[in-house]
């Protein structure tokens, strides 16, 4: 039986047949589809088998002892971290290797004559794609979206099989973790024979005023009839609310295998401009017609927004100057590696805007569109980079991009700029970091121009920068290769930079990665010809750690989600929301690292308190067990607040004040040994939806509610009802137990659980338990 979901894409657009079926891999009797585009969920019913399989391909082959999943999927993350493993430091010391997927379904014979795309959002690595034993393509890269032609290949309303076979086993392939599978989304898209080509509509806002703005519309279409055909396009725009504001017409003659792009200028008045604060999304629907009857039909969500760059003063988004306040991200989110359900990167990117964070950069590589949907809808602006390795490799990268770049740039690169190029929040394109290629010689040069050449042709719109790698020892700030750059991008060395744009008053400048130093920050604060900085990183990531760690530490939240020094640090230098946050050196008389608890481990040995507090107040009041510790001012550089006090048990509380209104407060109680498991969630409710979960957060207190950080214990957690358990985590680096399981051991005190629903209705109810403590459970609820 075939499941048919008519999933209305809006409402309002209820007449445009924007359809999304599943087809499930039994029979398929014909039903009445839509005569314009389908478009398939191809999500479910796959087979998976880790391995090389002989004959794979083949529609014949038995597969019935692989196991049967649903994708995305990242292979990777379900294995057992071994320091033998061959990805090493670069993967996380997580498993890889071959491993093929195969997909059965029926094809309705109601599709014959038409054509039938399978679209893949990223296979990870070197895939290989085939239907019914034909070989469609192969692709190194694991991060671009790709899309191959069916229609000839089809058995109509009878079975057939997309096999994939993708190859990570040549390590170390990449300096982080990768990921292994089909870890983003497939979807079969049926159009008829005359067609918007893929990622064949662009819409660029050339002209932005308060009062009325031109979109400029590129559509491609093509013609795989074999006759001449007289084509109508009209492009529809709704505004925000989905009202039909502005449309226009074009009617012309395609000739039997012609593309062609026809182009738009259409007048909105008054338009509600996309910005940071109110990312306002308008929607272009472009309609096919001949003879009026609709042929092809395609959503596309844009933003009206103007921005630039002035050398002197950074960034504007709408002629209004903005500080770029940016972190860098890898793909993976921790404990659900390269597959990651959206709703973590909704909290993930909920949690750096709450901290004042305005900018992504996506490092190294192209992410799934849907996080660019994300920041399109939440309001970033996202650097989009290509790659991180031109010709010459880099450690721990053996097997890595450099040795598919000159095969492979072109067309990479094309699929980045083409699928990406409608995101509002994408303001600028990257296309290496710290490239290690000589960039003083004629080759460096034109290698770097051949992709700038590429995506200025195709969009025209970004500018287009790169993370130079130390570039006075590169040459590049002397020898014109940072001339020919829109903005010059460069990596720390923040003093390096400075200097560079005092130098060359013209350069238009940003950090593309920088550290987390006070001394970086007052660079940033203090010098607005410097747009703006990207933190390394937003979040921990797996990879790039020496046993026994498997991530990397440099993020402003861990690996779990939980906050560091760092993350209040950040949010006293960047957030416009008046905070406040107490931390204690670690151990007696000011040493060890910092933090947020008023228990130390032996309250005999700890004597001499030192107290660090971040605040973007005017001045603090410290508390202590009641008294007054003085009235301090924040000072000038920025640095914590400090005191000094005699640890005694008790309360610690910090208030923050601004024109001398109390307007933050932090307060921290010493805790006993934990006897509570206090549960709270990202979100109450779920829908029955692989990208939506919930993180349930687990901190273990004592009697009176106060966090108890130095009695750690395993949990077990228990799902039931209506959901399953997804993966558990406590972001400790150095961690071996495994993600996918239901026990883990709390890292000061704390864990998380990934929650997913599989009904459409009900409750989930997660339970978690351990020694000594009592058993506490949340309830999320269900609901479509
Ligand atoms: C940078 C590099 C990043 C990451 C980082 C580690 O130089 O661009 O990809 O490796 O160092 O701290």
């Amino acid at each position: 039986m075939t499941t048919i979901i008519y999933k209305k894409w809006k409402s309002l657009f209820s007449l445009l047949l924007i359809s999304i079926f599943i087809i499930s891999g039994c029979k398929v009797d014909d039903h009445d589809y839509p005569s314009s585009r389908i478009t398939i969920s191809f999500n479910n019913d796959w087979m998976f088998m880790e391995g090389d399989h002989e004959g794979a391909q083949a529609r014949r082959f038995n597969d019935r002892s692989w196991r049967a999943l649903n994708v995305p999927h990242d292979w990777s993350i379900e294995g057992e971290f071994d320091q033998n493993n061959p990805t090493g430091r670069g993967g996380g010391y997580l498993p890889n290797g071959i491993g093929w997927y195969r997909k059965s379904f029926d094809i309705p014979s109601a599709f014959e004559g038409r054509r039938v795309f399978v679209h893949f959002d990223g296979l990870m690595a070197n895939s290989d794609v085939y239907i019914n034993g034909e070989h469609l393509g192969h692709r190194p890269y694991g991060y671009v979206s790709m899309e191959y032609e069916l229609t000839d290949y089809l058995r109509y309303g009878r079975s057939n099989t997309i096999a994939v076979r993708l190859d990570n086993s040549k390590q170390p392939a990449s300096r982080w973790y990768t990921g292994a599978g089909i870890y983003r989304n497939v979807r079969l898209i049926v159009k008829n024979d005359v067609y918007i080509d893929n990622w064949g509509t662009f819409f660029s806002t050339p002209e932005v005023s308060e009062e009325s703005a031109t979109v400029r519309v590129l559509t491609t279409l093509k013609n795989s009839s074999d006759r001449i055909q007289q084509v109508h396009l009209n492009t529809l725009i709704h505004n925000p609310s989905g009202e039909l504001v502005s449309e226009k017409g074009t009617a012309f003659d395609l000739a039997a295998g012609e593309t062609m792009d026809i182009e738009h200028f259409i007048e909105v008045r008054d338009p509600q401009l996309w910005s940071l604060d109110s990312p306002q999304l308008y929607t272009g629907v472009s309609r096919v017609t001949i003879d009026n009857e609709l042929q092809d039909d395609l959503v596309t969500n844009f933003g009206i927004r103007s921005f630039h760059f002035e050398s002197a003063t950074g960034f504007y988004l709408n002629d209004e100057n903005i500080r770029i306040k940016g972190v860098c991200l890898h793909h993976d989110a921790g404990a659900v590696g390269a597959a990651v359900p959206l709703a973590i990167w909704e909290e993930r990117l909920n949690q750096l805007q709450s901290i004042g964070i305005n900018a992504i950069r996506l490092s190294h590589n192209p992410f799934a569109p849907e996080f660019l949907e994300l920041c399109d809808r939440m309001g970033f602006i996202v650097m989009n980079e290509s790659f991180d390795t031109w010709r010459a490799r880099k450690n721990h990268g053996d097997y890595g991009y450099q040795l598919h770049f000159d095969e492979w740039w072109e067309e990479d690169t094309r699929s980045i700029v083409l699928r990406d190029r409608n995101h509002p929040s994408i303001f600028m394109f990257s296309i290496g970091n710290e490239i290690r290629d000589n960039l003083d010689n004629e080759q460096g040069f034109e290698t770097f121009r051949m992709q700038y050449d590429l995506i200025h042709k195709l969009d025209g719109t970004r500018p287009v920068t790169m993370g130079l790698f130390r570039p006075n020892q590169a040459n590049v700030y002397q020898n014109g290769f940072a001339e020919m750059m829109d903005i010059v991008g460069q990596n720390y060395r923040e003093e390096e930079l400075l200097q560079a744009s005092i130098d060359n008053p013209h350069w238009k400048v940003i950090g593309t990665e920088n550290g987390h130093t006070r001394q970086a920050y007052l660079i940033w604060r203090d010098n607005p010809a410097i747009a703006g900085h990207f933190l390394w990183t937003g979040f921990d990531y797996l990879g790039e750690a020496d046993w026994p760690e498997v991530s990397h530490d440099f993020g402003l939240f861990d690996r779990a989600g939980f906050t560091k020094p760092r993350t209040y640090e950040r949010e006293s230098w960047w957030s416009d929301k008046p905070m406040i946050r107490i931390f204690r050196r670690e151990q007696h008389l000011g040493e060890g690292g910092l933090v947020d608890d008023w228990t130390p481990t032996d309250f005999d040995t700890y004597d001499e308190a030192h107290i660090e507090i971040y605040t973007n107040c005017d001045e603090v009041e410290l508390i202590f067990n009641g008294e007054s510790q003085g009235i301090r001012k924040r000072p000038a550089d920025h640095s914590p607040i400090r005191y000094r006090l005699t640890f005694q048990p008790g309360s610690i509380k910090a208030i923050g004040r601004i024109d001398g209104k109390d307007v933050a407060i932090h307060e921290m109680q010493t805790a006993m040994p934990p006897s509570n498991i206090a549960l709270s969630a990202s979100k109450n409710t779920l829908k029955n939806d692989w990208d939506d979960v919930a993180i349930v957060r687990v901190m273990l207190t004592d009697e009176n509610g106060a966090h108890s950080p130095n009695f750690d214990r395993p949990l077990t957690f228990n799902v039931s009802g209506n959901g399953e358990l997804i993966a558990v985590d406590n972001g400790q680096r150095d961690s071996h137990e495994p993600f996918k399981t239901n026990v883990r051991r709390t890292s000061r005190g704390q864990a998380i659980a990934i929650v997913r629903a599989n009904a459409d209705v009900g409750q989930i109810l997660v339970s978690v338990s351990g020694e000594g403590l009592e058993e506490s459970s949340i309830e999320i609820n269900i609901n479509q």
